[in-house]
Formats: structure tokens, sequence, C-alpha cells
């Protein structure tokens, strides 16, 4: 019998929404394979939670989080509570404490409809971005000196140290190395004339040790023209936290926006649980109105199972989501639809146990 232990946070707004339905679809797994099993804890950790005591999560919060093999999460950031206090105090203390130090999220093209850009179709868009997750651009470190004076200056310095720069981009060969595919680093070596300088030479010193991938390297700007002209160029791409933050989300735009896009915070060593949970945020324009696409949070349950080494399962509700999107009478207003958030997650749910039984 396989077992997993999953702990779910399902925040804040569309976060609960959608986190639902993917609990739904592991259940329906756990009924289609009888050697499978999962439990389930539910955290009430957030910004309501955060209005009630003050603070996002509870104080032994990540000692609870330690002993499940995942956890899974909606969304959190909600108005009333500042977004640097809700993004820090949960999910970024979480990625920082169980050293979730790559994030990957693929960018794939699921169906010509889905994407603004002309004449591309699923074999132009196809890749993998794995972002660096733990230090970089997003460390927290830095200063504000003489606050309101006119003097005031600001420091937000980007970490770049030698173990964080040196496996992520490993992590990345090795994901070329191991599918076949072309590795891209993209960085900002001249303007960034230390960090990103150190990157492009670490980059180059792992490569030496790949001699079977083929690479290029992009500046962040030529990169985002080609994200949008020529996103055939990209198969595996490396980069840092920022660049990968904001060149991923051009990624969603191309593939049929933020209800499509997933991302996993992996620690590849498993001494600590992956976080899994979809990109976006917690929608607070259309939370509550059952209009959240569940999809993307969907596509974060096909990442937790391959992630749990269940690939099986992980291409069968990557299958499932190609279908879904096939047909339009089962997809949300974002994608142009009328379907409820409850109704693609139970028709989700049947074809997947139509389609495995
Ligand atoms: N990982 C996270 O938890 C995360 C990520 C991004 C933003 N946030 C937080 O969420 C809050 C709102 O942020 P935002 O408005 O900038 O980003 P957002 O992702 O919540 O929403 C941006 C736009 O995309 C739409 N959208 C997002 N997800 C959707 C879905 N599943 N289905 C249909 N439409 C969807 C929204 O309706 C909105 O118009 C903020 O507090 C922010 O800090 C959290």
């Amino acid at each position: 019998m396989r077992h997993f232990n999953i702990a779910l946070i399902p925040g804040d707004g569309i976060g609960p929404e959608v986190v639902a339905e993917g609990v739904n679809v592991l259940k329906a797994i756990e009924e289609l394979d009888s050697g499978l099993t999962f439990s389930f804890t539910a955290f009430p950790w957030g910004c309501e939670y955060y209005l009630e005591h003050g603070r996002m999560m509870e104080e032994d919060g990540i000692d609870k989080l330690r002993k499940f093999d995942a956890i899974y999460l909606g969304a959190v950031g909600y108005p009333g509570v500042p977004d640097h206090i809700s993004l820090r105090e949960l999910l970024l203390r979480i990625r920082k404490t169980f050293d979730q130090y790559v994030n990957l999220r693929p960018i794939s093209l699921l169906d010509p409809s889905l994407t603004p850009l002309k004449d591309k179709t699923e074999k132009d868009i196809d890749m993998l971005v794995i972002r660096e997750n733990s230090e970089g651009e997003y460390a927290g470190a830095g200063d504000r000196l003489f606050k309101g004076n006119p003097e005031e200056v600001v420091l937000q310095t980007g970490v770049f140290s030698r173990k964080g720069t040196d496996r992520i981009i490993r992590y990345a060969y090795e994901e070329a190395r191991r599918s076949n595919r072309t590795l891209t680093s993209i960085s900002k070596g001249n303007a960034l004339n230390y960090s990103m300088v150190f990157w492009d030479e670490v980059f180059e010193e792992i490569g030496k040790e790949y001699p079977d991938v083929t690479t290029y390297s992009y500046l962040v700007d030529a990169a985002s023209l080609y994200f949008v002209t020529d996103p055939e160029r990209f198969e595996v791409v490396v980069t840092s936290n920022l660049f990968g933050d904001i060149v991923t989300d051009i990624g969603a735009g191309i593939t049929g926006g933020l209800g499509l896009a997933t991302g996993a915070n992996i620690h590849p060593e498993k001494k600590y649980p992956s976080m899994f949970e979809p990109v976006h945020g917690s929608a607070p324009d259309i939370a509550g109105k059952g209009m959240a696409n569940p999809i993307a949070a969907i596509w974060s349950v096909s990442q937790m199972l391959d992630f749990f080494g269940e690939e099986k399962w992980g291409q069968a509700v990557l299958d499932t989501i190609k279908e879904m999107i096939g047909e339009t009478e089962y997809l949300t207003p974002d994608l142009e639809g009328n379907a409820a958030t409850s109704e693609v997650g139970d028709q989700f749910v049947k074809k997947l146990s139509k389609k495995q039984k």
C-alpha cells in the first residue's frame, strides 16, 4: 500500500474553492487505485486567521507541517492584510524553512485556441521553467535608512550564494539531460554586474560537465520578447527567483492565463515536505462567486503525483486536463465558458474515472 500524508492550506479568496476540487481528484484516484491512499489535514491559516490572531499561521505551524509528505496550497493574500506580510509570513516562510529551492513551472499550450499568439500550436509552446526559489532577489535582505527624510535610502539586495546558484543550475542540467531537451539560462549580466555575471559563470562552468546538453543564454529583456515572438526557442529554462516569477506570468499569458498556470515548490532531497500550488493569487474580484478556474490547482495535483513517484496518475490527470480544455461546455468564464468551479471539478472526476475503469 502506498500512502501519502498531505497538509492542506486552502488559504484566502478562491484558494479554498480550487483546493476543494483538487482534493476531489485525489479522492477519486484513491477509489480507482486500490494500492494508493491519501490522508488530508487542513490548516485554517491565511488572512482571516491573521485578522483574528495577529499572525498568518500558528506559532508552531512550521513544526506541524514538517511531518507531511506534501503541502497543497490554494492562495494567500487578501485586501485588509498588507501583501508583504501575508506573502512573507506564510508562503515565503514555508518555501524558505523547508528549503524548497526548486520552483517547477511548466508552460505548455494545451490547445491552440488558448493562445493569443498567431499561428502557434502545442508543439511551439512546451517548456519547463526552473526558477530558483530560495534566495536571489527575494532573499529579503536589505535596509531602509533615514525613513521619511530627504536622505532616505532603500536597499534590496539580491543574494546569490555559490551553493544556491550551483544547485539550481545543476538541477536544470540534470532535467535537460534526462528529458533530452535544450537548456536556456535567463539572466542579466550586462546590468547586474555582480549577481548575474556570477550566475552566467556558474552556468558555463557546470555546463562543462554536460557536453551532451545544448545550451543558450539570453538576457531577461530579450528572453521576454522571445517568449512572445518565438516561444519555440525554449525547452528547459533556468533562471533567478525574480526573473522566473515574471517570465512565467508571460508564459501564463501565452498559454491561457492564470487559471491554467501551476507551480511546484520542490525540496529535491525530500528531507522536508515540498509544496504544490497554482501560480495565481486569491483573485478577490471573483472570490465566492464560484467562477474560479480549478484547472491550475488540479494541474498542481498532477505535479504532486509525479513527485510522489506516481507518474502514471500524474500523466492521467494531465491527459484529462487536455481533454477538458477541448470541450467548451466545461470551461470557466476566464476561458470564455459558463461553467462553475464545481461543475468543472465534477466533470473532471467523471472523465478521469471513466478513462481509468
Ligand atoms: N501564490 C499565492 O498565494 C499568490 C500569488 C499571486 C498573488 N497572491 C495574492 O493574491 C491577491 C490578489 O492578487 P492579484 O489580483 O494580483 O492576482 P490574482 O492571481 O489573484 O488575480 C489576477 C487576475 O487573474 C484572475 N484569476 C486568477 N486566478 C484565477 C482562476 N483560477 N480562475 C479565473 N481567474 C483567475 C483574477 O480574477 C484576476 O483578475 C494579493 O493579495 C496577492 O498578494 C498570492
